[in-house]
């Protein structure tokens, strides 16, 4: 029997090139997105289509409805929507905060809260939810985002555990900096919401980061491959990092001090 996997945010980046090899490797994959024009490729290549956007229930209620009523199973839930609204902390509205929280976050949970009694029901099934090397280090102008992301982080966590017992895999995909939307948005949002303020020294000089991550960075199938040898091994780990420098960076993370480590942050960005 096909396994059935639905991916978030296929529409670009990892989330497209996810859904793209999870096909290849033999899965029946539903990709969501809100921008269906943009999954024309996608369709083509065998991904099934969902209009889903992850902070309106309906839209997650119906889209895992269709999934069930056609498949009578889902396998792997891989929850990779998200978005990263920059700007210093006390710069970014907290309606714009909150929002950030609903797509990275609750979003994540009430699609996990949908498949959950399917997955248990079959005692088996995989979450992977795709966090960041945000997850686990911070950067001015990043509260919220990172804050979304270590969250993921202590949400996947604990899910773990309560989910062992019934053979459902929680794991944790940390990407580094990765080519796609992704840095774009987070450098347009970065630039509206403190460009000009107090904090634009800074800000300006992180926007030119973002561009440089642009060039620099991996390309989204590295990450994609990451999900899908998770997604196919028995014994997953409980997190991957990968991509755009996330293992050195959570290497240095790991063997240096915080303030140290708030040094080099800093130092990349002058
Ligand atoms: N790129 C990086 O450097 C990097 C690094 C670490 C972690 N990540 C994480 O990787 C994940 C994928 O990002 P990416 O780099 O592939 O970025 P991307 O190219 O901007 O793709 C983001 C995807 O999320 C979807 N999305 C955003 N808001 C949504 C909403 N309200 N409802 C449904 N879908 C929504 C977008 O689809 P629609 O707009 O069509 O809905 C799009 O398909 C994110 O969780 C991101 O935080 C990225």
């Amino acid at each position: 029997m096909k396994k059935v996997a639905l991916v978030t945010g296929a529409s670009s980046g990892i989330g497209k090139e996810t859904a793209r090899l999870l096909v290849q490797k033999g899965y029946t994959v539903y990709g969501a997105a809100r921008r269906l024009e943009k999954m024309g490729e996608l369709k083509e290549a065998g991904v099934k289509l969902i209009a889903m956007d992850v902070t309106d229930d309906a839209s997650m209620v119906n889209g895992v409805n269709e999934i069930l009523k056609n498949e009578e199973r889902i396998d792997i839930l891989v929850n990779n929507a998200g978005y990263g609204s920059y700007g210093a902390l006390e710069d970014v509205p907290i309606s714009e905060a909150k929002y950030q929280f609903e797509v990275n976050i609750f979003g994540l949970a009430r699609l996990t809260q949908l498949v959950l009694p399917f997955m248990r029901n079959q005692h088996s099934g995989k979450i992977i939810n795709v966090s960041s090397i945000g997850g686990s280090i911070g950067e001015p102008h990043g509260s919220w985002y990172h804050a979304t992301k270590f969250a993921v982080e202590g949400l996947s966590d604990s899910l773990r555990m309560e989910l062992k017992e019934f053979g459902i895999d929680v794991v944790i995909i940390k990407p580094g900096a990765i080519i796609t939307e992704w840095g774009t948005i987070a450098r347009q949002n970065l630039l509206k919401v403190s460009g000009n303020t107090d904090y634009k020294t800074l800000a300006n000089k992180h926007a030119k980061m973002f561009e440089n991550a642009d060039k620099h960075g991996s390309q989204p199938i590295v990450v994609a491959k990451t999900i899908v040898k998770a997604a196919i091994s028995r014994h997953p780990k409980t997190r991957y990092a990968t991509g755009g420098g996330a293992k050195i960076i959570l290497f240095l993370r790991k063997i240096l001090s915080d303030k140290m480590f708030d040094k080099m942050v800093l130092s990349v960005m002058r």
